[in-house]
């Protein structure tokens, strides 16, 4: 087990990052999942049949915090096992409405997840 890369996956609370994390730790891997709600996220994890919880811990990040933040919950994953060996960045919304409807402040809500999330986490990941 020491030896097999781990796996940090950002938004992990539902659909496709759940799922991810689930695969991974059924394949013998390590994972930190990663949620803005922790409550949400241990919910999910005691219904779900994870046999070995060892290779699981859990982190509470929002990629819409800014880098200070992020930068921050990153630097804690890494005291957990190491150097992180992947990333998965899965968080992302998408909110439906028209441009008409939502305005600006509806896409700003979405830039801040999808684009600036991801950027930010990008630069505060230490990742080649
Ligand atoms: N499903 C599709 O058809 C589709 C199509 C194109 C792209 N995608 C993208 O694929 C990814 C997964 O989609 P999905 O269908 O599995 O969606 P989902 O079930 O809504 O999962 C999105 C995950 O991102 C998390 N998240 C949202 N905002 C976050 C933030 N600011 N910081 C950290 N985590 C955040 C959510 O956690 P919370 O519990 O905190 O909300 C949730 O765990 C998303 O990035 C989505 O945009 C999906």
């Amino acid at each position: 087990m020491c030896c097999r890369p781990y796996r940090v996956t950002i938004g992990t609370s539902s659909g496709f990052g759940k799922r991810l994390m689930l695969s991974i730790l059924a394949r013998g891997d390590r994972v930190i999942a990663s949620a803005r709600s922790l409550e949400k996220l241990e919910t999910m994890i005691s219904s779900s049949s994870i046999q070995d919880r060892n290779r699981l811990r859990t982190l509470h990040l929002d990629v819409s915090e800014g880098e200070e933040k992020i930068k921050a919950q990153i630097d804690l994953a890494v005291t957990f096992w190491g150097q992180i060996d992947v990333l998965v960045n899965n968080a992302g919304i998408g909110l439906a409405s028209l441009v008409e409807e939502g305005g600006s402040k509806i896409l700003r809500k979405q830039f801040e997840t999808n684009v600036f999330g991801v950027l930010d986490v990008r630069l505060q990941s230490s990742l080649p």
